[in-house]
């Protein structure tokens, strides 16, 4: 079975979704960085009208509605029902700022509603990228923006690089996923994101990497933070679909080799891992 084929849809109706929102106060401390870049290079202003795509639990939307105020407006849309209900009940009341079910890709957003479309890692999921981004496009106003974070390879991410490089030699190696196939690193290639959204009528594309450390894991010990470094890649990531099946002295092997992975790491209260992502900007063309 193709790897990818686990980013269906359903996926963040079901153990994806479950697994973000148990982990979302620690994926929005590893995210932020992430997320602050490319709400910098989207330079919301206020007033403006803004669409958060794949908006999860909601944080990225939050900080985009104190930049557009009172007179400005955020949608946060996602799939996942269980991080919709996540995101209302964590900022139920806030002026400026709603969560609406949706599949982005299809949604009928409304034609030139926003001024900026927006996402941290909400992306990458789609089908058909190219027609999940023209319907995206549409919803934007004349001469709007789109700006979003994306992660660069796997082979860069030490999220993932790091706990499957431990376990090679433990667990046969699956298959590698089709590389434009829906998954977190189906934007790894930054020409084939040129490609889509010039594909879906965009304009002034720019795309640059963005380098940054993340905080993987939380303890108030190095020992503590370690473990559950190795707890969270077991949860969250391929790592945690890799050993779906795994017999119990396998997935204990495993867990030997993944905390020696990280162990080799900095950090006192957090393991700091190597992060690789894109930041991307580009312009409805139709004005
Ligand atoms: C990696 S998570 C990022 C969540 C959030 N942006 C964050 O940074 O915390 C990807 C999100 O995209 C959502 N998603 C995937 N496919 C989607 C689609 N077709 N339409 C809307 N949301 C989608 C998932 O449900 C998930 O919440």
């Amino acid at each position: 079975m193709p790897q990818a084929s686990v980013y269906r849809v359903s996926e963040w109706n079901g153990k994806s979704g479950e697994r973000w929102v148990s982990n979302q106060a620690r994926l929005d401390a590893m995210l932020e960085h992430f997320g602050a870049a490319a709400i910098e290079a989207a330079v919301p202003v206020p007033g403006e009208q803004v669409l958060d795509i794949g908006c999860g639990a909601g944080a990225t939307s939050r900080v985009l509605a104190d930049r557009v105020g009172p007179d400005g407006h955020v949608t946060g849309i996602d799939i996942s029902a269980a991080l919709i209900e996540r995101a209302r009940g964590l900022y139920p009341a806030h002026t400026g700022l709603d969560f609406e079910l949706e599949d982005a890709g299809s949604a009928d957003l409304g034609a030139g509603r926003f001024d900026l479309l927006y996402s941290r890692f909400g992306v990458m999921f789609f089908a058909e990228p190219v027609a999940a981004f023209t319907n995206l496009r549409l919803a934007l106003k004349p001469g709007g923006r789109a700006a979003f974070v994306c992660w660069r390879g796997a082979d860069e991410n030490d999220w993932v690089r790091l706990p499957m490089g431990a376990i090679k030699g433990i667990v046969p190696a699956s298959p590698p996923p089709e590389p434009d196939a829906p998954g977190p690193f189906s934007f790894g290639d930054g020409e084939s994101v040129r490609s889509i959204l010039s594909l879906a009528g965009f304009t002034d594309i720019a795309i640059a990497p963005f380098d940054r450390e993340i905080p993987f894991g939380l303890g108030t010990s190095r020992e503590g933070a370690i473990n559950d470094a190795v707890d969270m890649a077991f949860e969250v990531g391929p790592l945690s679909r890799a050993l779906a099946d795994a017999a119990p002295d396998v997935r204990k092997s495993a867990a030997a080799a993944v905390r020696d992975a990280f162990a080799r790491r900095p950090g006192e209260h957090s393991v700091m891992i190597d992060g690789a992502a894109w930041i991307v900007t580009a312009r409805n063309a139709s004005s």
